[in-house]
């Protein structure tokens, strides 16, 4: 905890009495703290008590109305190495899962890069409700670590899971996160992530779904570990948070192969998640393909990248590769193991309800080439990451020593 920067966020809950103790033992362990309220907040405890403890002005608003001062979200989310919102009211929770950004709390957690770590707290059946419950899972699936609700007793003279947890165990979570957060600490790591899109002409391609989803995932959970993330992107959606991962965009297949072949050679390990087109067109036409009849279309096959980063690799380098399976799973899966020289594979199959492309879930086994097989629960595609990331750092050990 020692010189870190710790944003903490305290929202409109009685609970927010507890956040004072919070920061107390945050600062005492050498956490540097600064606070961002909401102006619910302002109700429950005064702002003078938090910039007393956390020895630092508390940020309510865009700018302060006294001087014009601007308070900007940007670089409060840059400058934290951890944001920890607590008390999470139903209210904010719901807007974090929504992205709605209507107040300087809320702008910063969207533009924060750090991990953010919340602790709900509410009366029992506004926690116990569908909506709260699906929004805790849509933040958890998008990796924000959730301190759970405790039982007990309750503002409102009820009793039941709904307390916050206590500044002891709020601590503790964002000390975890610590710890696991230097052990890839000059490291570079390579990932290939999304589809890549083969054109046919110059208003279509050959693509496929993926999302990237898995990969972004895997290069957030690299990046909170200390590595330096080089991210070979094809295109997606998405938009890499953490300041540690550089993303090259790439289109093609053999965009994606040159930019692996430029980058590989300088990472200690290289995680091929992409979805690569197998094959791709043998011409490009200049022009847009006319419709006239029925058309053959000549294919040719791409380079299959894992495989050339297999026969590139040094003895100290570790490479991972994935299967997408539908039949035959662990027989392919093992099959690729060896025929593209991986360390390990991680393996889904469409079969499995929850994994696959586009959603925010996976279920994977992984196969290393000592023929260990560990298989995994259905999970947020957030801890498969820490899954893979936990087996690459074993292996990249075994290798160092
Ligand atoms: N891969 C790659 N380059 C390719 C094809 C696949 O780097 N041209 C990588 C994927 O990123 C993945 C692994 O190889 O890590 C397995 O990909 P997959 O598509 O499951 O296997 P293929 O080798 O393409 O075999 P097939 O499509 O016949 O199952």
């Amino acid at each position: 905890m020692n010189g870190k920067h710790i944003l903490v966020g305290v929202t409109g809950g009685i609970a927010a009495y507890k956040t004072a103790y919070l920061i107390r033992l945050l600062v005492k362990q050498g956490a540097e703290v600064r606070v961002v309220m909401t102006e619910m907040a302002k109700q429950f405890i005064t702002p003078l008590t938090l910039a007393t403890l956390s020895k630092n002005p508390i940020a309510v608003d865009f700018f302060d109305p006294e001087n014009g001062q601007w308070n900007s979200h940007v670089s409060l989310g840059l400058w934290a190495d951890c944001y920890v919102i607590a008390p999470c009211t139903a209210n904010t929770l719901a807007k974090m899962a929504n992205g709605i950004a209507d107040n300087l709390l809320l702008t910063t957690y969207l533009s924060a890069k750090c991990p953010t770590i919340i602790a709900p707290a509410m009366d029992l059946d506004m926690y116990a409700h569908q909506a709260t419950q699906q929004n805790i899972q849509t933040l958890r699936s998008r990796g924000v670590g959730i301190v759970e609700a405790e039982d007990g007793f309750l503002a409102s003279g009820l009793t039941g899971k709904g307390r916050m947890a206590e500044p002891e165990t709020i601590a503790q979570a964002i000390d975890d996160i610590f710890k696991h957060s230097n052990t890839l600490g000059g490291q570079t790591i390579m990932v290939t992530a999304g589809p890549t899109y083969e054109k046919i002409d110059p208003v279509r391609f050959i693509g496929n779904y993926s999302s990237g989803k898995m990969g972004y995932a895997i290069c957030e959970e690299l990046a909170a570990r200390g590595a330096n993330v080089v991210l070979i992107s094809g295109p997606v959606k998405l938009k890499a948070k953490h300041k540690n991962i550089t993303v090259v965009s790439v289109e093609s297949a053999k965009q994606m192969y040159e930019a692996c072949q430029a980058h590989f050679a300088q990472a200690q390990a290289a995680i091929m998640t992409a979805a690569v087109a197998d094959f791709a067109p043998e011409n490009i036409a200049d022009n847009k393909i006319k419709r006239k009849g029925g058309m053959t279309l000549n294919l040719c096959p791409t380079n299959d990248i894992a495989a050339c980063m297999g026969q590139m690799k040094r003895e100290d380098q570790t490479l991972v590769g994935f299967a997408l399976e539908t039949n035959d799973e662990e027989t392919n899966a093992t099959h690729k193991l060896q025929s593209k020289n991986l360390d390990f594979i991680v393996l889904n199959s469409l079969n499995d309800k929850g994994a696959g492309f586009g959603v925010d879930t996976n279920k994977i086994t992984i196969f290393d080439n000592k023929s260990n097989r560990t298989a995994f629960d259905l999970k947020p595609k957030s801890e498969c990451a820490a899954d893979i990331v936990d087996k690459l750092e074993e292996i990249m050990r075994e290798k160092q020593s």
